[in-house]
């Protein structure tokens, strides 16, 4: 049995090396691509007995996921930030699946649902840190800025609460849904010295910088997990027609829906990457990765930077101090 609260103390010691190996990503290569879709990926695959938690499963990318995984066996826990939405998302999908809420924005609301899941007992063969939002104004959660809490923070309590259980499954899986976006953070990546987004904000600017957080948050978990079976891999999911623009402009939105439904990925191909990340069994043993297409990808500089990503990872800690186990 693994002291987890010791080995991660431990592992946080282990900063040395500048940038980790994209080389071993390579090995989770696979013969799909930008055009395949979620029910492809997990083809021919029997997720009977397996339990996996999805975050945002009313909406978009997260409710393909649950959708696929359910179909496959799994028994799917789906967050949503209301009870309603969870129950109607859950009722509408083929399977064995449990509504909970989650309101990333509000540590108690994660306290509550992790406490709810640990009640349940069971294993988490797979968790899914799906759940996100892109604003158009600057706005803070307790002097935070708003992308870097919901999108990060949130889920780094989350992963926290519950990675006892994901240890405790035979071969745990952690997806982190990032993005390209990354890309747009700030040049110099996290911006330690200004959480608040007050000197730097800019809507793709501070998305961008949350979605780097999250590829961090990932590479840093998957350091601190080398000595188990557990993976924690990052995934983009491609542009896709979602309801992510649903808190900018109107125009934004119009040109959004009329620019997707043209070009951008249906729900189904938009889900692909995070599922197959998720059950792939050529995908077992690959973590620290970043993937794009069903394949692995090589990220910003920035999101492989393995001191910014323990850097991360001691400030997320002292920001979300009080909520963690
Ligand atoms: N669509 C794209 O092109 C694209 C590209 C790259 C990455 N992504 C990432 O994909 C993930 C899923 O997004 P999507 O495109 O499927 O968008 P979506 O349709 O808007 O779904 C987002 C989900 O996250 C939930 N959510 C938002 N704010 C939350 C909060 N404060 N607490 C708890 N849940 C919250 C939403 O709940 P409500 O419905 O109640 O708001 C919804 O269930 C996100 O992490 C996003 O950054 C999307």
């Amino acid at each position: 049995m693994i002291d987890r609260r010791r080995f991660l103390q431990s592992s946080a010691l282990c900063t040395l090396a500048p940038t980790v190996g994209y080389a071993a990503c390579e090995d989770g290569v696979s013969r799909f691509d930008a055009n395949s879709t979620a029910e492809e990926v997990t083809l021919g695959l029997d997720l009977t007995g397996k339990t996996a938690l999805v975050t945002g499963i009313n909406s978009g990318i997260g409710y393909e996921t649950m959708r696929v995984l359910a179909l496959r066996g799994a028994h799917v826990l789906g967050t949503a930030r209301t009870y309603e939405k969870g129950r109607i998302a859950c009722d509408s999908v083929v399977g064995e699946t449990t509504p909970l809420v989650l309101e990333l924005s509000d540590f108690n609301s994660i306290v509550t649902c992790s406490d709810q899941i640990q009640a349940m007992g069971m294993e988490i063969d797979i968790l899914i840190c799906n759940a996100g939002a892109i604003f158009a104004d600057l706005w803070q959660v307790n002097g935070v800025e708003a992308h870097f809490v919901i999108n990060h923070l949130g889920h780094f309590v989350l992963v926290n609460r519950l990675l006892n259980r994901v240890i405790a499954a035979p071969q745990g899986r952690i997806v982190i849904v990032g993005s390209q976006a990354h890309q747009s953070a700030p040049e110099a990546g996290i911006q330690f010295s200004d959480l608040s987004g007050a000197s730097w904000f800019g809507r793709q600017v501070a998305y961008g910088h949350s979605k780097l957080a999250n590829g961090l948050h990932s590479l840093e978990l998957s350091r601190r997990l080398k000595d188990t079976h557990t993976t924690s891999n990052v995934v983009h999911p491609g542009i896709v027609r979602t309801n992510i623009a649903r808190d900018l402009p109107g125009w934004q939105q119009a040109a959004f829906q009329i620019f997707g439904y043209l070009f951008l990925k249906s729900l189904e191909e938009g889900a692909a990457t995070t599922c197959y990340v998720a059950t792939n069994p050529d995908v077992e043993k690959i973590s620290g990765c970043y993937f794009a297409d069903s394949n692995p990808a090589t990220p910003h500089e920035n999101m492989q930077d393995v001191p910014m990503g323990v850097k991360l990872w001691e400030v997320s800690e002292r920001l979300t101090e009080g909520y963690l186990v």
